[in-house]
């Protein structure tokens, strides 16, 4: 088996960071990108300085500025930040063909072919990073390692500005150290549950076979020994768009009326989110917002929506009006509900484009 040379790189504090560039009167201040307090806005991101006082992305804008007080919110430009994303890309590209977006500050890049840098992993991730500073004036950190896993989490080790190297050597060693948390897709409930185990890092992982795993965890057993390894096979998806996400629900009894469905808007809006975490992504990726209906006669309605940049954060709002406007088309008892986004192409310029159906039928 070849080995191969990913890298990871990750923006600092993207949005953020691009605002203060373009006002350098802000730096050194506490920035965040973000609605606003009294609309109930939520912090896209913030810059190092603001992260001191606690502030993080999610968080509602009225709490950050009760631990910030001189905290700045300033309103998303998605045009700013899609721009720069693309110039990142461009980057990317004289150094690679391999090149997979995880979001507009994300992207790894498989460089186990690339002839620059007398293929050296370390020194093209290093040659990005001051290319990217000098021309883009923003900083990304940087992790080099033999998989996607281990390059993700090298990207993290040193962030800000940091740059750390993995070589399949110091895999092992790296691992037996690294909390399971680090592993993509353990998240909360699976690190309590091998917590319970007495499961703290990848060396202790390394204590259950493959069959006690599945047992455990299922289909995501296999992926958990493998990572307990510092293995990833997973090669780097240079021609992955992603398209749509939903979630949809048929319940056992038909919801009677509007009342009923809006009732039920709250839990599937949550599998949404959940689901979009779970692929790592961001507001700015959302497109539009699309709901289903499938009423009890079996008649159904679709309705899609353009993501408004400048509301991005209104979301149960926004779900909501839009399945009032679908139920009223029937106005009968409902048997299936449908949330879903459509997907930006943030796979550069020339991306390919499509266009797929959300729902199945
Ligand atoms: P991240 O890379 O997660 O965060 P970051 O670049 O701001 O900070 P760092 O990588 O240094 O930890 O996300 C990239 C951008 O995506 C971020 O600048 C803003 C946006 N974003 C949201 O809008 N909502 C979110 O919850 C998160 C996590 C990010
Ligand atoms: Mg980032």
């Amino acid at each position: 088996m070849t080995i191969r040379k990913i890298l990871h790189f990750d923006a600092d504090a993207f949005y953020a960071s691009l605002e203060i560039r373009e006002n350098p009167a802000l730096k050194d201040r506490p920035v965040a990108v973000g609605g606003r307090p009294e609309q109930r806005g939520v912090i896209a991101t913030c810059n190092y300085e603001a992260r001191r006082y606690g502030v993080r992305s999610a968080m509602a804008s009225a709490t950050a500025m009760r631990l910030c007080p001189h905290l700045q919110i300033l309103p998303p430009r998605f045009e700013l930040y899609r721009s720069v994303s693309r110039q990142m890309h461009e980057i990317f590209a004289e150094y690679s063909h391999l090149i997979e977006p995880l979001s507009l500050d994300e992207a790894y890049l498989d460089v186990s072919d690339s002839t620059q840098c007398n293929g050296s992993a370390t020194l093209i991730a290093r040659e990005i990073k001051q290319r990217i500073k000098e021309e883009l004036r923003i900083t990304v950190s940087a992790g080099a390692a033999p998989n996607k896993f281990l390059a993700k989490v090298a990207s993290d080790w040193q962030k800000p500005d940091g740059l750390f190297v993995i070589t399949p050597d110091q895999v092992e060693a790296f691992v037996y150290q690294l909390p399971v948390s680090r592993i993509n897709g353990v998240g909360k409930v699976t690190a309590s549950r091998l917590k319970d185990l007495g499961i703290e890092t990848c060396g202790d992982l390394q204590r259950l076979t493959e069959v006690e795993l599945v047992e455990h965890f299922g289909k995501h057993g296999r992926q958990l020994f493998q990572a307990a390894r510092g293995i990833d096979l997973r090669p780097v998806d240079g021609t992955h768009v992603r398209k749509s996400i939903s979630v949809e629900h048929t319940y056992q009894r038909d919801l009677p009326d509007l009342a009923a469905v809006q009732a039920h808007l709250p839990p599937l809006l949550e599998e949404l989110r959940q689901r979009c975490d779970r692929k790592q992504l961001q507001d700015d990726v959302v497109a539009k917002r699309l709901v289903k209906i499938k009423f009890a006669d079996f008649t159904q309605t679709t309705l899609e929506q353009a993501v408004n940049p400048y509301q991005p954060w209104d979301v149960l709002d926004e779900f909501s009006r839009l399945m009032t406007v679908a139920w009223h088309r029937g106005g009968k008892p409902v048997r299936l509900l449908g949330v879903g986004v459509r997907l930006r192409d943030t796979s550069g310029p020339s991306g390919p484009q499509v266009q797929l159906s959300l729902f199945d039928d």
